[in-house]
């Protein structure tokens, strides 16, 4: 009696094993499996984005939920949304964000984040494909404001321009972190190379007419 097999599983115990028979193809809609951000790669995406209490942070596809706990709990952010389309893990992170006590902070919306509206966010945090990132480019172009920041572990938004100084990626370990600031993001070279070429035609014009 009272000994430690007979006392209730805690929270992580209950949750465990919930997750594992997940896989890439459970859902049409998907653009990446579930693997969950190492911590220590969680706190460099945060830093290196400058959170802070004023952000409002979408995580798209958002797991159990670390990216959403670790911004408000360690960075003090006060709202945090993340998407998910795996319903018992949208469950899970939410029985967690109950007895966390953070109802009022996080938010989990179960669904297709394609579907949804990202122009609240001023940091939206990624760890998806390149693919699904390239699938995202139009919606953030089209509903993120200026100033907006994105911070994506391992695949990078390909064509624009990270906001590292030389437009490499940040490194933890093996990881991969690429972060990029709205409207800067979108100076790529191929229009400056297009502009170049736009005024040599001109000056040929001119030239061809005299
Ligand atoms: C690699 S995990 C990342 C989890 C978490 N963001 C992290 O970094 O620990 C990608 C997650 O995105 C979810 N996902 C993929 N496509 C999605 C979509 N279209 N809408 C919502 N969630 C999606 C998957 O179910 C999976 O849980």
């Amino acid at each position: 009696m009272g000994g430690r097999d007979s006392e209730p599983e805690d929270f992580d115990d209950r949750i465990s094993g919930w997750h594992h028979s997940l896989s890439w193809g459970d859902n049409t809609e998907s653009v990446a499996p579930y693997v969950p951000t190492p911590l220590n790669v969680v706190r460099q995406m945060l830093i290196i984005a400058e959170i802070g209490p004023d952000d409002v942070l979408y995580d798209l596809g958002c797991g159990d939920g670390r990216i959403l706990f670790t911004a408000v709990e360690e960075f003090n952010i006060s709202r945090a949304v993340g998407f998910e389309l795996n319903p018992r893990m949208v469950e899970s992170t939410r029985l967690k964000i109950e007895d966390r006590g953070l109802n009022g902070k996080i938010k989990v919306v179960e669904g297709n984040f394609f579907e949804e509206d990202f122009s609240e966010a001023s940091v939206i945090t990624l760890y998806l494909t390149t693919s699904g990132n390239a699938k995202l480019r139009p919606k953030f172009h089209d509903e993120l404001r200026s100033g907006a920041r994105i911070v994506s572990h391992d695949f990078p938004i390909v064509d624009w321009i990270t906001a590292k100084h030389d437009q490499g990626y940040y490194s933890v370990g093996s990881h991969k972190i690429y972060f990029y600031r709205i409207p800067q993001a979108y100076n790529s070279k191929a229009p400056e190379k297009k502009e170049q070429e736009d005024r040599w035609d001109r000056l040929k014009r001119l030239f061809d007419r005299g």
